[in-house]
C-alpha cells in the first residue's frame, strides 16, 4: 500500500494534466448544485455590471470614461455568455438565470446604477462591485474540486484576468477624478454598499448573511435612463454641420493625405455610435443574451474606432478639439426615435459601407496616402464593419422581415431625423463654422508642407447632403 505522499506519476511527469496535485484534487470540493448556485450569483453580478456600464455611457460627459465603460461592458457581456454556457453544462438547463438570486445583491447593484456622480459610479464599480465579484471567483477556484470542476475553474480564471484589468483601470482613474473631500462625502454610501454585500453573504453567498436591514439611498427612486448624450469641455459647438467629410472623401482630385484627416475625423466622431447604441441596448429588453453580447461587441468596436481617430490626430500633433466632434446624430436618434428606429438607421448606414465606395475605399485611400498607421486603422475598421453588417443581419432584419424592407425602413427612419441644418442655425445653436482649414493647416505643419489652396478652401457643408451623399429631401 502506498500513501498519498509516496504516490508518483510516470517518471515524475506533472500529474493530472498539470491542473493540480493529487492532494488538491483529493478534496471533495463543491457539489454540482452548490457550484451552480454560486455561478448564478456571479452571472447576476456580471449582468448587472454590464447593464450599469452600458446605461452610463450616453450621459457620461468624459470621453475617456465612455470608452472605458464600452470596453468593460463588452467584457462583462462575454463573461455572462461563458457563465450561461457553463450553467447549461451542469445538468441544468440555463433556466432561472433571469431570477434575482439575492435581494441584497439587487439593492447593491441598483445603488451603483443610480450613483449620481461619475466619482461615486467609479468608486462603486471599481472599488466595490468588481473586487467583490473577483473575490467570489477566487473563492470558487479555492473551494471547488480542481479536477472534477475544471471547466468552471477555467471560466473563473478567464473572467478574473479581465476583472483585474477593470480593477486596475479603476485604481488609476479614480485618483484623477475623486479627491479626498469627494471621497469623504460618499463614505456613508460606500458603507451602504458594504452593508448590502454583508446582507447578501458576499457576491457568492458563502458568508453568514448579516441579517441587518438595508435602507436604499440613491435607488430609493427607480433609476431612469438618461438618453441625452453629454460631452466634456473639449467638445465644442455640438450641433455644427459645417464640414461634410464624406463629400470631401469622394471628391476626385483631392490627394489621399488630406483625405486621411477627414477619415480620422469620421473615426473620432464615431463616439456618437456608442452613445446611441447604449440606448438601444438599455431600452431593448427580453432578447437572448447573444443579442446583448453582439451589440455590446459592436458598441465597443465603435468606441475603438473613435479612439483610432484620436490616436491618428494625436500622433500627427493635430489638436482634434479644433474640429467639431458633434453629437447631432446620437442626440437626435436618442431623443426622437424608438430603439428599433435607431437600430434601423444604424443598419442602413452600415450596409451602405459595404459597397466599393465604403470601407474598402477608405482603406485604399489609407494605403495610397503612404501613412501605414491609417492603412492599419482602416483595414481593421473595415473588418469590424463587415462584422457589424452581419450583426445587423442577425438581429435587426428579423425584427422587420425581409432585408429589402429592413433597408427601406432604415432609410425612412434616417430621413426623419435628417435635416436640421437650418433649424439649429436659426435657433442659434451653431453657426456651422468651417473648422477644416484649422485642422488641415495643423497637419500641413506636421507634414512640413504648405497647404494646397484648393484643399484649404474646401467648404462643402451638410446643408444639402447627408452623410451617405443622398441629397437632403425637402420632406425629410
Ligand atoms: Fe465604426
Ligand atoms: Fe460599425
Amino acid at each position: 500500500m502506498t500513501t498519498l505522499d509516496e504516490y508518483r506519476s510516470y517518471r515524475g511527469l506533472p500529474m493530472l494534466a498539470g491542473l493540480a496535485t493529487i492532494a488538491e484534487a483529493a478534496r471533495p470540493g463543491l457539489s454540482v448544485e452548490a457550484c451552480v448556485t454560486r455561478l448564478k450569483r456571479y452571472h447576476y453580478a456580471l449582468v448587472r455590471l454590464h447593464e450599469i456600464l452600458t446605461a452610463r455611457i450616453t450621459a457620461e460627459p468624459v470621453y475617456e470614461l465612455k470608452c472605458a465603460f464600452s470596453l468593460h461592458a463588452y467584457l462583462c457581456a462575454e463573461h455572462v455568455q461563458a457563465l450561461r454556457a457553463r450553467v447549461g453544462e451542469m445538468r441544468e438547463p440555463p433556466l432561472g438565470l433571469e431570477a434575482v438570486p439575492d435581494p441584497a445583491l439587487e439593492v447593491f447593484f441598483d445603488e451603483v446604477l443610480a450613483a449620481p456622480t461619475a466619482a461615486e459610479l467609479l468608486v462603486g464599480l471599481y472599488e466595490k462591485a468588481v473586487p467583490a465579484l473577483d473575490a467570489a471567483l477566487a473563492r470558487h477556484q479555492a473551494d471547488t474540486n480542481p479536477l472534477a470542476d475544471a471547466p468552471t475553474v477555467r471560466v473563473c480564471r478567464f473572467a478574473r484576468l479581465e476583472l483585474a484589468d477593470m480593477i486596475e483601470y479603476g485604481r488609476r482613474s479614480i485618483p484623477c477624478l475623486v479627491d479626498e473631500p469627494a471621497r469623504a462625502a460618499m463614505r456613508p454610501w460606500l458603507g451602504l454598499l458594504d452593508e448590502c454585500l454583508a446582507a447578501a453573504g458576499g457576491v457568492d453567498g458563502t458568508e453568514e448573511p448579516s441579517g441587518r436591514p438595508l435602507a436604499r439611498q440613491y435607488s430609493a427612486q427607480p433609476y431612469v435612463y438618461d438618453p441625452v448624450p453629454q460631452r466634456d469641455e473639449r467638445f465644442q459647438d455640438l450641433w455644427n454641420q459645417g464640414v461634410n467629410p464624406e463629400a470631401f472623401l469622394y471628391t476626385p482630385g483631392i490627394p489621399a493625405r488630406p483625405k486621411t484627416l477627414m477619415m480620422l475625423f469620421k473615426r473620432i466622431r464615431e463616439i456618437d455610435v456608442p452613445e446611441m447604441m447604449a440606448s438601444i441596448i438599455h431600452q431593448t429588453k427580453g432578447k437572448p443574451w447573444e443579442y446583448y453580447r453582439d451589440m455590446s461587441r459592436q458598441l465597443w468596436d465603435e468606441s475603438r474606432h473613435a479612439m483610432m481617430g484620436e490616436v491618428g490626430f494625436a500622433a500627427r500633433g493635430v489638436d482634434w478639439t479644433k474640429a467639431r466632434i458633434t453629437h447631432n446624430w446620437s442626440m437626435r436618434l436618442n431623443t426622437e426615435c424608438t430603439p428599433i428606429e435607431r437600430h434601423a438607421v444604424l443598419y442602413f448606414i452600415e450596409q451602405g459601407l459595404m459597397n466599393k465606395t465604403g470601407k474598402r475605399y477608405e482603406w485604399e485611400v489609407g494605403l495610397e496616402s503612404g501613412d501605414p498607421l491609417i492603412g492599419t486603422f482602416q483595414d481593421y475598421d473595415w473588418a469590424d464593419e463587415v462584422l457589424h453588417a452581419a450583426i445587423g443581419r442577425e438581429w435587426y432584419i428579423p425584427q422587420i422581415g425581409h432585408w429589402r424592407e429592413a433597408l427601406d425602413y432604415g432609410d425612412r427612419c434616417w430621413s426623419k431625423i435628417l435635416s436640421n441644418w437650418h433649424a439649429v442655425r436659426d435657433q442659434g445653436l451653431t453657426r456651422h463654422e468651417n473648422w477644416w482649414p484649422d485642422i488641415y493647416r495643423q497637419a500641413c505643419m506636421a507634414w512640413g508642407v504648405e497647404p494646397e489652396p484648393d484643399v484649404l478652401a474646401y467648404s462643402e457643408t451638410y446643408e444639402s447632403q447627408r452623410a451617405d451623399l443622398k441629397a437632403v429631401s425637402a420632406s425629410g
